[in-house]
């Protein structure tokens, strides 16, 4: 039975709430795998909008079963307070499963990530500041607290003990900072956080398997993008975990040969927030015409993104790291003032032309764009219920895209709105 998944093709945030709650109508379970509240994902429904970070954006579906799955990292605080938002709004957050494998963000996790950006000074990698690198550190240090050691305060308060010593250790001689009270953690996670979080918990590698052998869809929601991605993004401006395809897998308990459809999330054009190479990046009046008209500011950080031209050099990198079945082409309507736009279809260094990204970092950092330009449509399309009504020039510039990516253009996204979308034929 089918198992889908969403994944960002460029630095993330190009839309993928927004497709993972439409394409959860059809869906029985919506499974995060990888990240934490780094992602923000956002979704407009009837002029109201959401903000999830933590919580799958199938939620708002009351026949979706939502799934945090074992590759994510959890501040059950965090987790709490979205879930009182939520409820606020009206939504039934109570279906919701948290692996009792996936890993707790600590309070040190994320005065380490404050301190260690700070310490990167200049090479800072402008990451969230939310505790994200150092869990996933811990969890492959093998010292990292998981889901489950909220139902057993004496397995947790035994390995907080280990390893908060050498935290603090980190923290008083490194860093100068004031050491923090292993009592106080505990009093705070056991006695706070582990009575609301432990009805949640669950096996939910067996969860997933289970609602397969019914016959149920699943959809695999991931975070951040594949060129974020701790092995085939951009390294060191990445984050610490897999968001690509693979990651599905790891992240949620499936087996390789569970996942039927790969569903790509691309911006018509690019955004990244964070420091890192961008080849395409615009600058000057043109990157704030897009910023202004695609509301380019951080979900939850409130960062400024920087902007720049479709990289059909990325989407076709994405396509072969994520085996793509199709793309989900997000915010066309943003391009809808342009006189022309261009497109960035290979890139050139020393003399060298590169349809897919070179893997020598210091080349990538020098490469040239190669651009087509295409003319603009000049027409709002935020009211366009089909794609019949694009006009000529839009629907050339997805069959362009498409072309020149070599993958299908399932979906186009004309506005934020959870019903602004067209199907191309
Ligand atoms: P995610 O992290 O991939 O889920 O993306 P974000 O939610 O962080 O950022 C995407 C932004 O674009 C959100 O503000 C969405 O509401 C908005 N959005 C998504 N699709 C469209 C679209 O087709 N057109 C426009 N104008 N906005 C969109
Ligand atoms: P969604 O799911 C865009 C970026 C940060 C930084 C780098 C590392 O909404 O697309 P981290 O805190 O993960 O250690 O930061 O990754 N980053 C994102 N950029 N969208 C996201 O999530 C991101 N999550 C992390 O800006 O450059
Ligand atoms: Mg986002």
């Amino acid at each position: 039975m089918p198992a889908t998944v969403v994944v960002g093709t460029q630095w993330g945030d190009e839309g993928k709430g927004k497709l993972t709650d439409l394409l959860a109508r059809d869906m029985d379970m919506v499974v995060r795998y990888q990240g934490g509240h780094n992602a923000g994902h956002r979704i407009v429904v009837d002029g109201e909008a959401f903000a999830l970070q933590l919580v799958p954006s199938g939620v708002l579906y009351p026949h979706i079963t939502p799934v945090i799955g074992n590759g994510v990292v959890v501040d059950p605080a965090v987790l709490l307070e979205e879930l009182d938002k939520l409820t606020a709004k009206g939504v039934d957050v109570s279906r919701l499963l948290v692996s009792g494998n996936a890993h707790l963000i600590m309070p040190y996790h994320q005065e380490l990530d404050r301190l260690t950006e700070r310490f990167l000074g200049k090479n800072a990698l402008g990451t969230t500041k939310r505790g994200i690198g150092p869990a996933y550190a811990d969890k492959s240090s093998r010292v990292g607290l998981r889901v489950q050691d909220l139902l057993d305060p004496k397995i947790f308060r035994e390995k907080l003990d280990v390893v908060l010593h050498e935290k603090n250790l980190i923290l008083t001689k490194i860093y100068n900072r004031p050491a923090l009270k292993a009592s106080e953690l505990a009093a705070r996670y056991l006695d706070e956080l582990a009575p609301r979080v432990a009805p949640m918990i669950a096996d939910t590698v067996t969860v997933v398997h289970d609602a397969l052998a019914r016959g149920e869809r699943l959809l695999l929601e991931g975070a951040q993008a594949t060129f974020l991605d701790l092995d085939h993004g951009t390294y060191p401006f990445v984050t610490s975990s897999n968001p690509v395809a693979g990651g599905a897998c790891t992240g949620s308990g499936l087996g390789p040969r569970d996942l039927t459809g790969i569903v790509g999330i691309a911006k018509a054009y690019v955004t990244r927030v964070g420091a890192g190479p961008f080849p395409t990046e615009l600058d000057g009046e043109m990157a704030e015409l897009l910023v202004e008209r695609g509301h380019e500011f951080g979900t939850n950080t409130g960062r400024r993104r920087r902007v720049g031209w479709f990289d059909a050099v990325m989407t076709r990198q994405a396509a072969r790291l994520n085996s793509l079945t199709e793309i989900a082409l997000t915010k066309l309507d943003v391009l809808d003032t342009l006189d022309e736009i261009k497109v960035g279809v290979a890139y050139e260094a020393q003399g060298v032309r590169y349809e897919h990204p070179p893997y020598h970092q210091s080349v990538l950092h020098d490469v040239t764009p190669v651009y087509e330009t295409l003319p603009g449509w000049k027409t709002d399309l935020t009211s366009c219920t089909s794609y019949d009504e694009l006009p000529a020039r839009a629907k050339d510039y997805v069959a362009y895209l498409q072309e020149i990516t070599g993958v299908r253009i399932s979906v186009v996204g004309v506005g934020p709105g959870r019903e602004q979308f067209v199907r191309p034929s």
